[in-house]
């Protein structure tokens, strides 16, 4: 009888400890995930200050004047586009003004720009970029013209150094399509160019607020 309770004794002081041990080891687990959660909420918050520091110019080129399905415009399309996404990031805009404006006309403009497109011309830029150097993300829109960017994009691409710059286009056309990327990843030499937004022209004008919305959306999207 006393070698059962004796038996039965040391089997339950067994299963104790064996209990205690996993029990320990699960909150040495507990400990390790939770300082490896911790790490991962520093290596995240590092990187978000880090992008925070990141110095971001949204640049735009657009025209007013009458343009196609929306009658004359007072502020371009893509220049809508360009301060809303500003507006989100707190950056600053820069819009690149040609040497030579484009006519009001639409006819006039289309038939210049076709010119343009085919010599494959490299319109004058008047303005520049105050530190260009300092900026570590540039935004970069425009209109579509004749199924490609105006001509003056090229000319902007080729008036810098974008090594090490992150580029994130945007643009605006007769529908929601973007075209652009691979271009500008041609031109814009050392850059890292990342997919674009294309939003339909005639919406900046009638629903801006249905583009606010898409734009936010984009940005938290790029940002997240
Ligand atoms: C010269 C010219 C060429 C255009 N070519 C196209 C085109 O090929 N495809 C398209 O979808 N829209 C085209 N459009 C329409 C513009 O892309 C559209 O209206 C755009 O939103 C204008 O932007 P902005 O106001 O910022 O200049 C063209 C407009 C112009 C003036």
């Amino acid at each position: 009888m006393k070698k059962f309770f004796s038996l039965t004794l040391a089997m339950a002081l067994m299963i104790f400890f064996t209990a205690c041990g996993s029990s320990a080891q699960n909150s040495e687990n507990k400990t390790a995930a939770q300082a490896t959660s911790s790490t991962a909420a520093e290596n995240k918050s590092t990187a978000e200050s880090a992008d925070a520091a990141k110095k971001i110019l949204v640049v735009f080129f657009s025209r007013t004047g009458e343009e196609y399905s929306v009658g004359n415009i007072t502020k371009g399309n893509t220049h809508i586009v360009a301060d809303f996404i500003a507006e989100n990031l707190g950056a600053k805009t820069f819009e690149i003004k040609p040497v030579n404006p484009y006519p009001d006309n639409y006819n006039d403009c289309t038939e210049l720009a076709k010119k343009e497109q085919q010599e494959r011309a490299r319109p004058a830029i008047a303005n520049k970029i105050d530190n260009f150097d300092s900026y570590d993300v540039i935004y970069l829109g425009y209109p579509v013209w004749w199924s490609d960017m105006p001509m003056i994009i090229y000319t902007f691409l080729e008036s810098y150094n974008f090594s090490g710059k992150t580029i994130i286009p945007f643009c605006t056309s007769a529908s929601e399509h973007f075209i652009g990327k691979e271009e500008i990843q041609q031109y814009a030499n050392g850059a890292t160019v990342l997919d674009g937004l294309g939003i339909q022209g005639k919406r900046c004008q009638d629903d801006p607020a249905s583009v606010k919305r898409d734009v936010d959306n984009w940005l938290k999207k790029n940002n997240g």
